[in-house]
């Protein structure tokens, strides 16, 4: 782990033949494809000596990865650049030039807006063009000027980016297959800031997957805006969908857990479902936002699906693999929400029954359909609406996780826990577990007895027949 980074004047990049390394510090906000897309950047940065480091003071580069989901993303991005900006005075004082780059769903959005407001910033890049990243730092540190890189690049950044992933540490890794989407959601960014739809070649993803293997992966999660959309040329000329792909991933390439997030209810399609039956690979724990459980409110959603269209499908889903759980996002409030509406919701909450959930009041976002629409919903009444929602998911996330106390269970162990001495690490259902045991169990899967359920994770102990192992 390289946390030093040598003093230096203008970040220059370096050649892949030199030994200087510069500093990076990447600040990561939003979904898992922002999360993902970080790691991409720091591994195409990686060859010009760029290494992370903990803190933007003693960095040469900073990236501020953004997300556009959230209401006020744009101010929010504005007053962390203010805090960047201090940080990158104080190192030119010290005679340290910093590059400070903005990406992610802000910067594709408003680009130029952030360069106009914060001409301090150096380059701003959208999620197509991370692959040119080098080449805006080598422009950047000549001085030419700000640059913005935002269009949709007929090239596949995917093409572009280092094969040599930085090896995952404790067993599981996210691998992209799938971005961008064109469901145009009433109340959604992300069409307009990830583009359209569009599926990695699954020679690609095979390979990566490979890669991922031999470096010691055991559970990959495969995302995607609407990952199970999938659709990406196969080696034998034809199309293949998620289920292919996994299979392959399953019992070709050899990785024991698969995931993956996030799916749509309309493109879970019988093979997957049946997958989810005979695939012990796929893990029981789907992630299938429904947002509000009321027909009007799904079609003013242009969700494309109906309230019980969706608990027909978690009734399949469920007669696949019995022990599915089941997430969801929830947005309370969109326009035109009525109090049945909202009653509505509550009842399909109460009727599946979520292991976890994430939920949202509707905030506007300038340019989607939703923001335009007539009767908005006080906020005093969002409010109440979300905190309602959220007190009946808390008590069904909470009941899930009681029932899997007694049961024996294989958990991914993936870091170290909050104690000294224990590890943590998933279950099947995508539970945090903690043990007492031993660092060597980082990267390996143990089956725990699982004995205490606290607020947001598991006590466990690991069964006599792992310690032998
Ligand atoms: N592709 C995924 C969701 C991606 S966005 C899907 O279709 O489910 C993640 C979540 O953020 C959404 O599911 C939604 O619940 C929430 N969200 C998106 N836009 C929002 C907005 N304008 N207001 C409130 N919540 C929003
Ligand atoms: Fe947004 Fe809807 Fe697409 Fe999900 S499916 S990314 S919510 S537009
Ligand atoms: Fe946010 Fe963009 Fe992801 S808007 S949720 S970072 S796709």
């Amino acid at each position: 782990m390289n946390s030093l980074s040598p003093p230096s004047g203008v970040a220059q990049p370096q050649s892949s033949t030199s030994s200087a390394t510069r500093g990076l510090h990447v600040i990561t906000w939003g979904c898992q494809m922002n999360v993902y897309d970080s790691e991409r950047m720091s591994d195409v940065l990686r060859p010009l000596g760029y290494r992370a480091v903990g803190t933007p003071d003693d960095a040469d580069m900073i990236i501020l990865n953004t997300c556009h989901i959230r209401d006020r993303a744009a101010e929010k991005v504005f007053s962390e650049l203010g805090r960047l900006r201090k940080v990158k005075e104080a190192r030119a004082e010290r005679g340290e030039g910093t590059v400070l780059a903005v990406a992610g769903c802000v910067a594709q959005a408003e680009g130029g807006e952030i360069l106009a407001r914060a001409p301090y910033v150096d380059i701003v890049l959208g999620p197509q063009t991370y692959h040119r990243l080098p080449e805006m730092v080598a422009r950047a540190a000549r001085a030419a000027g700000a640059v913005i890189e935002t269009d949709f690049p007929v090239e596949q950044k995917f093409d572009f980016l280092p094969a040599d992933r930085e090896a995952p540490v404790g067993g599981a890794a996210f691998l992209t297959i799938q971005e961008g989407c064109d469901k145009f959601c009433s109340f959604c960014v992300v069409p307009y800031t990830r583009g359209a739809e569009s599926s990695r070649p699954a020679q690609a993803v095979i390979a990566e997957a490979r890669r991922l293997v031999a470096a010691g992966v055991r559970e990959i999660t495969l995302l995607g805006q609407n990952v199970n959309a999938y659709h990406g040329d196969g080696p034998d000329a034809r199309t293949w969908g998620l289920t292919r792909l996994a299979r392959v991933l399953a019992d070709e390439v050899g990785i024991e857990r698969i995931r993956y997030t996030t799916s749509h209810p309309r493109d879970m399609e019988d093979d997957l479902i049946a997958a989810h039956r005979d695939l012990p690979q796929l893990m029981p724990f789907l992630h299938l936002p429904v947002q509000s459980g009321s027909d009007r409110v799904l079609a003013a959603m242009n969700r494309g699906h109906t309230a019980d269209e969706y608990r027909a499908l978690v009734g399949r889903l469920r007669d696949a693999r019995p022990d599915l759980a089941l997430s969801s996002d929830f947005i309370v409030g969109h326009p035109g929400e009525t109090d049945a509406d909202f009653a509505d919701t509550m009842r399909l909450i109460n009727d599946i029954g979520f292991a976890q959930a994430y939920s949202f009041k509707y905030s506007s976002r300038p340019g989607t359909p939703a923001a335009g629409a007539a009767m908005h919903v006080a906020e005093d009444v969002k409010d109440a609406r979300l905190q309602e929602l959220q007190a009946v998911l808390r008590v069904q996330q909470d009941a899930f996780n009681d029932a899997t106390v007694g049961v024996t269970a294989p958990v991914l162990f993936t870091g170290h826990g909050r104690k000294p001495g224990q590890v943590s690490g998933k279950s099947p259902w995508l539970q945090a577990v903690n043990v007492d045991g031993p660092d060597s169990l980082i990267g390996r899967i143990a089956n725990v007895d699982i004995r205490h359920r606290y607020t947001n994770s598991l006590g466990g102990v690991l069964t006599e027949e792992t310690d032998r192992a």
